[in-house]
């Protein structure tokens, strides 16, 4: 349980709130290189709550600018995309990438006026197949995060992306929260999990109320949930929560596969889920790309934690992340199917992504913190909140950063899954199990 007023701090990231102030020493991730062609149409962009213009220069830079001209404010969305800027279509003034000014065709010639204008800009860069961006003051930018998907060649990842709407904080908190996945993703009878992860299914329909431990550590929060495998063997599955909201959560089966997901603040209501499957070792097989290809019961999941089938979304619109976002809705239920529920699944939801989001958004835009009742399982969620809350209040009381803003290697984590006897210490036995390690990708379970 929070406060009130701690809930307020948690959450909230627009411009000049505390958590808000956090989240700008960060480079965000938010879309896809090929989302915006060299000298094609500007995006409009919503990110910390601030509305942004994005747009490429015929060279290939990215530019993120307000999305109000700093002249009279019209939206720069649709501005003419034209040699190296972007021009506004109401008086023609046109912006570098950079924010500056560099053409005011409706002042005398001799007009010094625009070397007065510098507008908002925030800089981009490309990094691991997606456009991050930084959105910090000042004139410094920290090095980008070192995670594993942003390293690998681009044949072994693959990533998507969708809206959420919810506030970013519970929407991270269902993936550190392992003690749903007895629960909310399950088959009614566990014969019906027919995937790798069929074995794991059995265990956690056996023990649904897993041990959590946790340990924080200078790049974040490290999760375990531990549950009785029979034979004196516990299954421990890892989660990784890093600063300021990304996560990695255990892999399944030999030579795995492995997944990362992030969870943007769109603004205090919305949010961008960002993921990508990858493998550290060898290009990804087509069944790893996409959703999660599990057939269950008759029944096929469709979507993943990040991603929603194309034939699952709604049709594009140019609004933020307008090709990103759900038929299904808290409106429409989330397609529950109270026959599938009865006899299936355990939540009815079809689609994955929606059965996560189907519980998130019915909490609320943003969660009331104040009237929960936290249990044992609910460990890993309480660490990643004081630790966001504590570093949010160091950096605006003391200007204190956390490491993993000037450590870009703090971020060679990965999560992990091992099956280890019930004496057998679940941190020590997983060390190498836990590091980047090139040319090693240690089994999950
Ligand atoms: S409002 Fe953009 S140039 Fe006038
Ligand atoms: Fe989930």
């Amino acid at each position: 349980m929070l406060s009130r007023a701690e809930n307020e701090r948690l959450t909230r990231i627009g411009p000049g709130t505390e958590m808000g102030g956090l989240l700008r020493q960060y480079w965000h991730p938010f879309l896809f290189p090929d989302e915006l062609p060299p000298d094609g149409p500007p995006l409009r962009v919503r990110l910390l709550g601030e509305d942004l213009i994005a747009f490429r220069t015929g060279a290939g830079t990215v530019g993120l600018l307000g999305a109000n001209c700093p002249h009279r404010g019209a939206s720069l969305f649709f501005g003419r995309n034209e040699e190296g800027g972007l021009r506004c279509v109401y008086h023609g003034w046109k912006f570098e990438a950079s924010g500056n000014c560099v053409d005011m065709p409706n002042e005398p010639a001799e007009s010094n006026f625009k070397h007065k204008i510098r507008h908002l800009a925030y800089p981009c860069v490309e990094h691991g197949g997606m456009v991050w961006a930084y959105m910090g003051a000042g004139d410094s930018v920290p090095p980008l995060p070192e995670l594993e998907v942003t390293l690998v060649p681009p044949a072994q990842r693959w990533l998507s992306k969708r809206v959420q709407y919810s506030n970013w904080v519970q929407a991270m908190e269902g993936e550190i929260d392992q003690s749903h996945n007895s629960f909310l993703h399950t088959m009614l009878n566990p014969d019906d999990d027919l995937s790798p992860r069929n074995g794991v299914a059995r265990i956690r329909a056996v023990d649904t109320a897993p041990q959590f431990k946790i340990q924080e550590t200078d790049y974040g929060v490290l999760i375990g949930s531990g549950r009785k495998a029979g034979e004196g063997l516990r299954y421990w599955r890892l989660t990784q929560w890093l600063y300021p909201y990304h996560t990695m959560t255990g892999p399944y089966g030999e030579n795995p596969m492995r997944t990362w997901r992030c969870w943007v603040p769109i603004d205090d209501q919305n949010t961008l889920v960002m993921g990508a499957n990858f493998h550290p070792l060898r290009p990804l097989l087509e069944s790893e790309r996409g959703g999660q290809n599990l057939v269950k019961g008759g029944f096929r999941i469709r979507g993943n934690v990040f991603y929603i089938e194309p034939e699952d979304r709604a049709p594009a619109t140019s609004a933020p992340f307008g090709a990103w976002r759900p038929k299904a809705t808290l409106e429409n239920d989330f397609f529950i199917d109270r026959a599938v529920q009865r006899t299936k699944t355990y939540s009815g939801i079809p689609e994955f992504w929606a059965q996560d989001a189907g519980v998130q958004l019915s909490m609320g835009r943003i969660n009331d913190r104040t009237i929960e009742h936290l249990g044992t399982t609910d460990l890993g969620i309480i660490a990643a909140r004081r630790a966001l809350l504590h570093a949010a209040q160091d950096l605006r009381e003391r200007g204190a950063v956390p490491a993993t803003v000037h450590h870009p290697e703090l971020y060679r984590v990965r999560g992990a899954a091992v099956l280890i006897p019930e004496e057998v210490s679940w941190i020590e036995s997983t060390h190498e199990h836990r590091k980047v390690l090139a040319g090693v990708n240690h089994a999950g379970v």
